[in-house]
């Protein structure tokens, strides 16, 4: 695979690029402790600023790794509202996951299906990934349709999958072909 790192993507709506420092203090109070944010992610919510730029500190660090792809989303000319990755990539079997979280007051504005959709186009045609894989909680259909919007296709139900902050948790799981990506996009 040609892996690119975290470069900017820009859609009508957005610009995905990578984060920075200062975007701890809005990061801290628009969702990593947020409950209804976090409730079905496998992540703890954020009990301090200091943990928020602790865990961006990280993310800085591993930006320079061609293999690292963390975006934060962000209104053209306005506010951060939450990140996209791919993250569990396997080189030998072209195949990565995305994992994704954004802000309650935005949510149904589908930014997360504009984000998803561009991170699926730079994925398959750019980076040369063969499957794409997402999976949500049974209880979080959101996401679910999200990943249909973008042509994912549910493969099955993963039973007690993940610990999200729910508890152990059923889940999901969709993917996307590279060659399903193609007809979706007249390659042929
Ligand atoms: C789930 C989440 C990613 C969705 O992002 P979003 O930007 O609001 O999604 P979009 O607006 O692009 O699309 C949402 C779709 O889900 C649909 N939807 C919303 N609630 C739903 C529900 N309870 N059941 C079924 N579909 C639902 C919307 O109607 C929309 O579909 P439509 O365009 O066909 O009407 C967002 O709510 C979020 O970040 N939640 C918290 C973190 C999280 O759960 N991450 C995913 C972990 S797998």
């Amino acid at each position: 695979m040609n892996h690119t790192g975290t470069l900017l993507l820009e859609t009508p709506r957005l610009r995905l690029r990578p984060l920075s420092f200062s975007d701890a203090e809005v990061m801290y109070t628009s969702w990593t402790t947020d409950m209804d944010v976090v409730r079905y992610l496998s992540w703890r919510p954020h009990t301090s600023l200091d943990e928020t730029k602790r865990i961006l500190s990280y993310w800085i660090s591993n930006y320079p790794d061609p293999k690292f792809y963390i975006w934060g989303i962000q209104l053209q000319r306005g506010q951060l509202i939450g990140t996209i990755s791919i993250h569990s990539i396997s080189d030998p079997f072209l195949r990565g996951e995305v994992g994704y979280a954004l802000a309650k007051p935005f949510w149904g504005k589908g930014y997360v299906t504009e984000s998803l959709q561009a991170i699926l186009d730079h994925a398959f045609g750019v980076v040369g990934f063969n499957r794409i894989e997402g999976h949500h909680a049974i209880e979080n259909p959101a996401s679910g349709r999200v990943m249909e919007k973008c042509g994912m296709q549910k493969e099955g139900l993963l039973r007690q999958y993940y610990r999200s902050n729910n508890g152990l948790q059923d889940a999901y799981l969709y993917a996307i072909l590279r060659k399903d990506w193609q007809l979706s996009k007249g390659i042929f």
